[in-house]
């Protein structure tokens, strides 16, 4: 196998610290890589309006790779996940690329609230889908709000609410990697023989300090999985690097350097 996706999160177009430019370059940076697959990891929108949604549709249209999306919590604002539903589908999705990878999608938006939830019932219906999956086939979870805290965000107040029993059925049931945003931060964790990485903003101002606008670029053989930061308009660089054997992550080959530049 050998597969590679880009992965983008809280490309929040918008009047409010929305970078037009920024996302025109991402997307010309995107189709000009061709990855495999693009996986958007929510809050597409910087308020869940309707004309946000419009525009926001038109630029995940000029990305011309398939594509796995879900909702973030601000696309859930003002009840904006009815838009969601509408341009982007149901949030909680099954994408079988090969008998080797299977990707699911979760929506942890709660309307209206920036915290963000699973819950019993989804967990259940996730443990299902992760039980149908071949045990050696790769599973990746994406879902928009972050499982453990990130360094540099500040005061930590959004980890998913039931992020521990989320946590546990994911590392029960095999996941390999799990894909977030929220937080505009690349980051890459490991626990449990799970890679758990988030992915920065191409396109709002709203970053940290030294953070630059990014997407993540992550590269899949039978050996191992490289994950990237790319820069818009900058420099790429190595997150981490993990070793696949058996089927199983193993203990990053290169530990993570730094998150910052
Ligand atoms: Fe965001
Ligand atoms: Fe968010």
């Amino acid at each position: 196998m050998e597969i590679q996706i880009a992965h983008i999160s809280d490309i929040h177009v918008g009047k409010v610290n929305f970078m037009q430019d920024m996302l025109e370059s991402c997307i010309h940076e995107v189709n000009e890589i061709d990855p495999d697959l693009l996986v958007l990891s929510g809050d597409l929108t910087g308020f869940g309006f309707k004309e946000e949604y419009k525009k926001a549709d038109e630029y995940v249209r000029c990305f011309k790779q398939k594509k796995l999306i879900v909702p973030g919590n601000h696309d859930a604002r003002y009840r904006g996940d009815l838009y969601f539903e509408k341009y982007f589908g149901y949030g909680n999705t099954v994408l079988k690329v090969s008998d080797d990878l299977t990707l699911i999608g979760l929506d942890s938006t709660i309307p209206d609230l920036d915290e963000g939830a699973i819950g019993r019932g989804k967990q259940r219906w996730l443990k299902k889908q992760l039980k149908k999956i071949p045990e050696e086939s790769l599973k990746i979870v994406v879902l928009h709000h972050h499982l453990i805290p990130i360094p540099m965000t500040g005061r930590e107040r959004s980890v998913l609410n039931d992020a521990g029993d989320v946590l546990r059925i994911l590392v029960e049931e095999g996941v390999d990697v799990v894909l977030s945003g929220h937080r505009h931060t690349p980051y890459s964790w490991f626990l449990n023989n799970m890679a758990i990485i988030t992915a920065g903003s191409p396109s709002t101002e709203k970053v940290r300090a030294t953070i630059p606008q990014s997407y993540n670029l992550i590269k899949i053989t039978d050996n191992w999985i490289e994950v990237k930061v790319k820069e818009i308009h900058g420099k790429e660089r190595l997150m981490s690097k993990y070793r696949r054997v058996k089927g199983r992550l193993e203990f990053p080959l290169k530990k993570l350097i730094s998150s910052h530049p």
